[in-house]
């Protein structure tokens, strides 16, 4: 069963990247700086960003390395995934709003998608029969693994299961992105993460200016 078409009238920008990389700060930069403009916006995160999802965001980001295996957390980001579009991206969208959204599939594309044989045609698949929408505009912010996962561990919080890979997978993570931006060429921007804040969010508000326009 396919989803329906929210017919696109808002915007929808993703942040992606690996963890600790600045796309919560930027994403909120961003939302701060639009919102200043007069733009219509919401920031959201996955997983999470509607009641349901926010509770599968606890099961899924706490607790032991193993506690879930790649198959099934791909089916708990996918029930969350969709639970956010029906609740919260589609109805902004549909609204016309700008939906500024920290994460989305292509995180599962990379965090499920790399862990096994197979996975990503999985990935894929589930996509296309459950959720069947893209960004508009996905913003890379691209750094080094062990920069973003010194960050990630300094700024603590306990949800950190994914951390806990370590700095392996989190490497293969950034190339698995990089790849992902020539995939998708036309939806994805990549910007240099490993700058100060400043001057990755002016790197983000040229991206979404370039695209509002
Ligand atoms: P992510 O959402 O990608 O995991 P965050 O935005 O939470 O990343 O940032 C991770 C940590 O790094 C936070 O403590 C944040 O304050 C810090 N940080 C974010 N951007 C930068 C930057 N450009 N330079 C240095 N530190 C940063
Ligand atoms: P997030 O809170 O964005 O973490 P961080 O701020 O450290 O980047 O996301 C939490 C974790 O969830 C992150 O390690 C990536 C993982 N994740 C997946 O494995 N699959 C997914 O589909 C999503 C959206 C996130």
């Amino acid at each position: 069963m396919r989803a329906p078409d929210t017919g696109g009238r808002g915007l929808f920008v993703s942040f992606e990247g690996i963890d600790g990389s600045g796309k919560s700060t930027q994403a909120r930069l961003l939302f701060e700086h639009l919102t200043a403009l007069g733009h219509d916006a919401i920031l959201t995160r996955e997983p999470g960003g509607s009641a349901g999802a926010e509770q599968i965001r606890a099961l899924v980001l706490s607790g032991d390395v193993d506690r879930w295996s790649p198959e099934t957390e791909l089916l708990l980001f996918t029930a969350a995934r969709r639970d956010h579009l029906e609740r919260t991206i589609r109805p902004a969208l549909a609204a016309g709003r700008i939906v500024i959204c920290d994460r989305f599939a292509d995180s599962t594309r990379m965090y499920q998608g790399l862990r096994g044989p197979g996975l990503r045609r999985c990935v894929e698949a589930l996509h296309d029969l459950m959720i069947a929408q893209e960004p508009d505009l996905t913003l890379l912010i691209d750094m080094e693994a062990g920069t973003g996962l010194s960050r990630a561990i300094e700024r603590g919080g306990g949800e950190d299961r994914f951390e806990a890979f370590g700095g392996d997978l989190q490497a293969a993570m950034r190339q698995g992105f990089l790849a992902l931006a020539k995939e998708f060429a036309p939806r994805f921007r990549v910007i240099d993460g490993a700058r100060d804040i400043d001057a990755v969010a002016q790197d983000v508000r040229a991206a979404v200016a370039e695209r509002l326009a």
